[in-house]
């Protein structure tokens, strides 16, 4: 992973700062900001995950490292609005890579508590570092296909949801720095990588079929027939004017007004 612009802010912090990152996950941005972090014996780190196994991850990561450096490193395993809600500005960065898509839809507070959540964290003048996905191009500026790869997507996103399995739905930049603004940040800035579509020969069913949810458990048989149905529909449609495939990321940066 390179991120220059990150690099620079941690290894620009003063001593005894501290970073937070959110959604350790698989520990990719973990891993790199821990190696970052050799760069500035100052400042410490701490990543937190909602899902336990995330936490373990991270700490069985830490045992491969100097102790000198593993010392300035914990992971936590929270959930974020719910930890947030005991804790002070401590931090002089955030940093979140693919979690704020990652957020379950199925609990009871929005994405605006999780930002909400990310301001109250940081110090005044703190800094936020997000890399995300771009969610596919609405429908009527794309080609006819790709309105039917969102209908498909969300689709998916539907079942998985009912199924209680996770899922991601992409914001785009734009509705992120608009919900940072309304929360006191400023100096937001972004870049998008957008992938062009591809249009794809590769049956849907390929595409989706290795993480595509079967009917959920306990599902009425009046919503697993209309949801059946939709996917039928969508299944004959996009085999009229055949699959595309679409992805793209955005990373931004934001600074939390003083
Ligand atoms: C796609 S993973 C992140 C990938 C990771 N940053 C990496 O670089 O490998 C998203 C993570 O966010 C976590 N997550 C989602 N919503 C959360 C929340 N409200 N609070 C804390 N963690 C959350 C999930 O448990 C998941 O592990």
């Amino acid at each position: 992973m390179e991120w220059p612009e990150l690099e620079s802010a941690v290894t620009s912090l003063a001593s005894g700062a501290t970073i937070l990152e959110l959604g350790t996950g698989q520990g990719s941005m973990f891993r790199y900001l821990a190696g970052l972090l050799a760069r500035n014996p100052g400042c410490s780190l701490l990543t937190l995950d909602a899902d336990p196994r995330a936490a373990e991850g991270a700490r069985r990561h830490l045992r491969t490292l100097p102790p000198v450096l593993r010392q300035r490193i914990s992971a936590v395993s929270a959930e974020i609005v719910d930890w947030a809600g005991s804790q002070r500005s401590s931090c002089h960065l955030v940093v979140a890579s693919a979690f704020l898509s990652a957020v379950p839809l199925t609990r009871p507070f929005g994405l605006d508590e999780v930002i909400e959540a990310i301001g109250t964290l940081l110090l005044p003048s703190g800094m936020l570092f997000l890399e995300d996905y771009l969610p596919l191009p609405p429908p009527g500026l794309s080609a006819e296909a790709g309105s039917w790869a969102c209908a498909l997507w969300r689709w998916y996103k539907a079942l998985a949801e009912l199924a209680g399995l996770p899922h991601h739905v992409e914001w785009p930049p734009s509705w992120v720095a608009a919900r940072l603004r309304e929360r006191g940040f400023t100096c937001i800035r972004w870049v998008a990588d957008e992938r062009q579509p591809i249009r794809s020969d590769a049956s849907w069913q390929a595409v989706v079929g290795g993480q595509c949810p079967g009917r959920p458990p306990g599902i009425d048989d009046g919503l697993w027939f209309a949801l059946d149905r939709y996917r039928r529909d969508l299944e004959a449609r996009i085999g009229r004017c055949g699959l595309v495939q679409w992805s793209g990321s955005y990373r931004l940066r934001a600074r939390r007004i003083t």
